[in-house]
Order: C-alpha cells, then sequence, then structure tokens
C-alpha cells in the first residue's frame, strides 16, 4: 500500500478513525503526527466501541505499530487514562507503541490559559475543546516548551516546570484564574513518565529504518483541512498543521517518501465549534441530531451540520494533493428527499471559485446549490458499489466529481464491515 497520507477534508470528525482501522489492515505502522487529545477519533468493533484521543486508531490491530509523532502535544496524564481505558477493554498496549522523545507537553495551566482565552473572547469564541493545545503549539513556537526528553529526566524536568509554572502563575492570576501549584503536578507528570518511559524513542530514526526495510506507513491525520492554523478559517482553527505537509514536519518524514493522499469526507458537513460553515443548514442539523448522531466525540457537543460542500471540498483536495477520497456516512442521507450540494459561494454579486482566505469575507459568502434527487431507502447492508441505488451512485460521483479526486472507499455505516472499495 506504500506510505500513505490520510487527512481530514473538512472540520475534522470525517470518520477518519474508521478509516485508518480500515487502512491498518495492509499497513504495517501507523502514525499520528499532529494534534493532540482534542482529536476523537472512533472504531466500532463489533459491540465495542473504542475513541481514541492521542493513541493512533490501528492500535486496535495487535500486530501493528503505532507511533505518536514529534508533532504531536502529548498531555502524558491523559496518554496513561487512555493507555488504562484500552486496558479495560482488552487492547493492551506494550510493545505495539512508540512515543517521539521530541513531542511537546500540554500541561495543565495550558488548558486554564485556554479556558481563560475563550472567556475574554465572549461571543468571538474559538470553541475550542479546552485541551490547552493552542497554549501548548503557543510555547513549542516560543521555544519554552517542554518535551518528552526533558519529562524522562526528572531533575532537568523539575527545574523547567519550575520556571513556566512560576511564568504562567503570574498569567493566570491576571487574569482571575487561580493557580496551579508546581509539587502537584511535578509529582502527576513523573509518575506519568515512569508509565510511558517504555515507550519514548527517537521515532524519527525509527520510522526511517522502517522505510529502507520497505514497511508500509500510514499517516493518520486529527482534526481537518479547515481546521489547520494556515490553511484553515482563521482564527477558527485549531493550532496545528491538520492538511498533507505535517505529517512530514510531524514525523520527520520526507515529502518524497510519501507515495499517496487519502482524503476523507463526510457525505455532508458537519462542524464543532465556532467559526463561518456557509453550508450550514437547520434542515440536516435536525434530521442527523433526530437519528441521534452528530455528538462530539470528545466533548459530546451537538456538531453543527450543513449540505455537502464542493467548493471547500475541492479546496482540500489542491492543499492536500488528495488522489483518492473515502465518503463516509453516506447512510445519514438516507431519508432525504431532495440532496443540496454547494458548488459556488455568491459573494458581492460574483461566484468565487475557492473559499476566500478572510473569514468575514466568508462569513457573508450565500451557497449556491445544486440538487439532486434523494435515494429514500437504507444503505447500511450495501456490500459494493453496484448494491447502492442508482440516486446514491449518483450523489457518490457527483460529489467525487466536483471535489476532483477519485472515490475509493465509501462507508455505510459505523463498523468495519459497512465499508466498500472501488
Ligand atoms: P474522526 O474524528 O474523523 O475519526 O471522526 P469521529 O469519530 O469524531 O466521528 C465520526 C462518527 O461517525 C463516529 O461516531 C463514527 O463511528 C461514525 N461513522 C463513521 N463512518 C460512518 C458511517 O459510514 N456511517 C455511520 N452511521 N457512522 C459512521
Ligand atoms: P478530530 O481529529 C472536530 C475544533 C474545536 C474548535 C477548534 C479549536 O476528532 O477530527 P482546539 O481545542 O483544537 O484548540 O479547538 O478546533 N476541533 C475539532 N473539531 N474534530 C476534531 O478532531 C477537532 N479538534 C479540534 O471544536 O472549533
Ligand atoms: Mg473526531
Amino acid at each position: 500500500m506504500a506510505n500513505t497520507i490520510l487527512v481530514g477534508a473538512q472540520w475534522g470528525d470525517e470518520g477518519k478513525g474508521k478509516i485508518i482501522d480500515f487502512l491498518t489492515e495492509d499497513a504495517d505502522i501507523v502514525v499520528r503526527s499532529q494534534g493532540g487529545n482534542n482529536a476523537g477519533h472512533t472504531v466500532v468493533l463489533g459491540e465495542t466501541k473504542y475513541v481514541l484521543h492521542l493513541i493512533p486508531s490501528g492500535i486496535l490491530r495487535r500486530e501493528k505499530i503505532c507511533v505518536i509523532g514529534n508533532g504531536v502535544v502529548i498531555d502524558p496524564v491523559a496518554l496513561v487514562q487512555e493507555l488504562d481505558g484500552l486496558a479495560e477493554k482488552g487492547m493492551a498496549v506494550s510493545d505495539n507503541l512508540l512515543i517521539s522523545d521530541c513531542a511537546h507537553l500540554v500541561f495543565p495551566y495550558h488548558r486554564l490559559l485556554d479556558e481563560q482565552r475563550e472567556i475574554l473572547k465572549g461571543k468571538n469564541k474559538i470553541g475550542t475543546t479546552k485541551r490547552g493545545i493552542g497554549p501548548a503549539y503557543g510555547d513549542k513556537a516560543a521555544r519554552v516548551g517542554l518535551r518528552i526528553c526533558d519529562l524522562m529526566q526528572p531533575e532537568v524536568f523539575a527545574e523547567k516546570l519550575a520556571l513556566r509554572v512560576e511564568e504562567n502563575n503570574q498569567v493566570l492570576q491576571a487574569l482571575g484564574a487561580e493557580p496551579v501549584h508546581f509539587e502537584e503536578i511535578r509529582e502527576a507528570y513523573l509518575t506519568a513518565a515512569e508509565r510511558l518511559r517504555p515507550f519514548v524513542a527517537n521515532t524519527v530514526v525509527y520510522l526511517h529504518n522502517a522505510i529502507q526495510a520497505g514497511k508500509n506507513i500510514l499517516f493518520e491525520g486529527a482534526q481537518g483541512t479547515f481546521l489547520d492554523l494556515d490553511h484553515g478559517t482563521y482564527p477558527y482553527v485549531t493550532s496545528s498543521n491538520t492538511t498533507a505537509g505535517g505529517a512530514c514536519t510531524g514525523s520527520g518524514v520526507p515529502p518524497h517518501r510519501m507515495d499517496r493522499v487519502f482524503g476523507v469526507m463526510k457525505a455532508y458537513m458537519t462542524r464543532v465549534g465556532e467559526g463561518p460553515f456557509p453550508s450550514e443548514s437547520a434542515e440536516v442539523s435536525d434530521l442527523l441530531h433526530g437519528m441521534g448522531r452528530e455528538y462530539g466525540a470528545t466533548t459530546g457537543r451537538a456538531r453543527r451540520c450543513g449540505w455537502f460542500d464542493a467548493v471547500a471540498t475541492r479546496y482540500a483536495t489542491m492543499i492536500n494533493g488528495i488522489d483518492e477520497l473515502a465518503v463516509t456516512n453516506l447512510d445519514g442521507l438516507d431519508t432525504v428527499e431532495i440532496l443540496h450540494i454547494c458548488c459556488g459561494y455568491l459573494y458581492q454579486g460574483k461566484i468565487l471559485p475557492v473559499p476566500p482566505t478572510d473569514v468575514f469575507q466568508l462569513e457573508k459568502c450565500e451557497p449556491v446549490y445544486e440538487s439532486m434527487p434523494g435515494w429514500k431507502t437504507s444503505t447500511e447492508n450495501a456490500q459494493s458499489f453496484a448494491e447502492l441505488p442508482a440516486e446514491a451512485q449518483n450523489y457518490l460521483n457527483r460529489i467525487a466529481e466536483l471535489t476532483e479526486a477519485r472515490l475509493s472507499i465509501v462507508s455505510v455505516g459505523p463498523s468495519r464491515a459497512q465499508t466498500f472499495v472501488l
């Protein structure tokens, strides 16, 4: 299968976890290269639902190796909880996980700052997951962050942490928040460190050697294209590069070792958190929420829903270099009479071929729709493209055509069996 980057082509929650689990069958190694435990990737195996936050979704196939790369920001206490949660469900992790010694750490003061900044923003808040992601990447860019390699050296760690706690407590107190306690953090983090120590490695060298040995690597994107720090709907974005390039910087694997890019998208759109969403539709939200669907895997928030936006997904193809598409949640549209696809943005009397980069302009864009008849029958049991109703085939072909990439996987339900390749 060669080295494959998988990215979300929308605003996150496209079903990446499910597709990663499916593609992992043909991979040797699965790598997370950005984001943190703001991600929530769902994989359903039989009766059991797993939600992965920091650990790659490949972990559910015991014989595969999973890597948390240098570009990920790690809350070590949350990571230990995730490992414990997996063990409780009979998926104990041992020698099948590696953690980069260069990955940055998320601290309680990052989470508190995240929260305080949201409060300060008031009605302009981003709607973050409050996992401290922005402040942690901020410290990394400001060159004051602590990394896994610091955590592995208790004395070095304590010395660096003391300075960071001192500075951050001044900021927190100025914002009217409670200070954090150095000793509590030191103890909790050093306890977690001993649990994580066996997994820590120079993952860049590991991946380089794996490539030399001809192994197949799957890079599991977190979040989605329009949450990318550079290319998303800034400032309503996350703080990492969620697009294909992030897989290189966040893992240390060079671009010319990547063979293909997979884009995952839902058959409709969702967004959780604030920010512009041109094809948002109360009709689609009501439909999906009425089915008990589209509630966030990390925060439980109701996701905003809308019609498929081909202007956005075509842009996602351009930025990521998407070769192949996986379309998920087709079954979510099973009852719709008339489907709408956003094919253009109307802005000041002109149709824009690509989304404007400025959010104020994007907010003012009116979606221009084309319509197609729905299939009005269940697709949940379809085992192949040929088994789908003709209207569903036409819809999939049309959204792939507008997105300008090849349709290669379709998903009609949360389980592994409800997936087929074209
Ligand atoms: P991720 O963050 O991209 O991995 O996506 P999430 O796990 O946050 O959200 C996707 C949701 O859709 C999860 O609840 C999945 O179990 C579910 N899902 C994925 N593909 C399908 C599908 O084809 N049909 C249905 N009904 N659910 C799906
Ligand atoms: P997965 O990997 C959907 C959104 C938040 C908020 C913005 C910034 O499961 O697709 P942050 O906490 O990162 O500073 O929040 O980004 N967000 C996601 N939305 N799926 C995700 O991850 C997300 N991770 C962050 O809701 O709008
Ligand atoms: Mg998710």
